[in-house]
């Protein structure tokens, strides 16, 4: 279903050709939930726990994105919607503003379970959409999009994608005393969420200055990440790096 309103966003809308999935394909999914399922339970944070239960995932079928968005959708507002692949940045804000999470079709062979270079649909999903029922998270990520959309600085848009980065892709939090995860880059990897269990990763309190100024790393585990008290956090530092963004806009 093509929604109208999308203009940048819209060459990149595709329909999931459900039916199209081979029982392999099908398999590999059940393979990867089975094998992260174990360690999601016992370090993911309540909130991804309930949005997981909440959007229905199965463990032995690829999720069906118009099911999930018939979910997700009269909880907070944001659909899981299936594009071609990468997106250019314009496209991707545009679709953030809009709650509508772009959401690749495609799923890794079965010879490179544990890593992929580029995000598919288990990272997309398992990793991303159980948050987006999270009525607070739902807010930052939309407020995200549409801060992002209106700027036209290069400088600051790396520094709102570090916050992107330390947040919705590799995001920790205090919950009950320890350390939990929320980030889809932990949640969706074996090794990137061993790599935090296990301290290979120096884990500081989140302070919007120092993750704005914090290159991020693509090619290897995490060195460094940043760990959130709350959503409600997150939702304010969100309203300060636009205000930031817009002191910038005017100086
Ligand atoms: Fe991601």
């Amino acid at each position: 279903m093509v929604t109208r309103s999308l203009v940048a966003a819209e060459p990149f809308l595709i329909k999931q050709q459900y039916e199209n999935y081979t029982a392999e394909q099908h398999s590999v999914w059940s393979e990867l939930v089975r094998r992260r399922l174990p360690q999601v339970r016992d370090y993911a944070c309540r909130e991804y726990l309930e949005g997981y239960d909440i959007i229905g995932l199965s463990e032995d079928r690829l999720p069906n994105l118009g099911e999930i968005t018939g979910r997700l959708k009269p909880r907070t507002g944001w659909s899981t919607t299936a594009v071609s692949g990468f997106l250019p940045a314009d496209a991707f804000f545009e679709m953030l503003q809009a709650r509508m999470f772009p959401t690749t079709t495609w799923l890794r062979s079965r010879d490179s379970l544990g890593y992929i270079p580029e995000p598919d649909i288990f990272h997309d999903v398992f990793g991303h959409v159980p948050m987006h029922a999270h009525p607070v998270f739902a807010e930052f990520l939309e407020h995200y999009g549409s801060v992002c959309a209106h700027i036209r600085d290069a400088q600051m848009l790396e520094r709102l994608g570090r916050l992107f980065w330390y947040t919705v892709e590799f995001g920790l939090m205090r919950q009950d005393k320890k350390i939990k995860i929320y980030g889809s880059g932990v949640i969706s990897s074996h090794g990137e969420c061993t790599n935090v269990i296990e301290g290979g990763c120096e884990v500081r309190d989140f302070r919007l200055e120092e993750v704005l100024e914090t290159p991020v790393k693509v090619d290897e585990f995490q060195k460094v990440l940043f760990a959130i008290e709350s959503f409600e956090q997150l939702y304010e530092a969100m309203h300060e790096a636009e205000r930031q963004v817009k002191e910038s806009a005017r100086a």
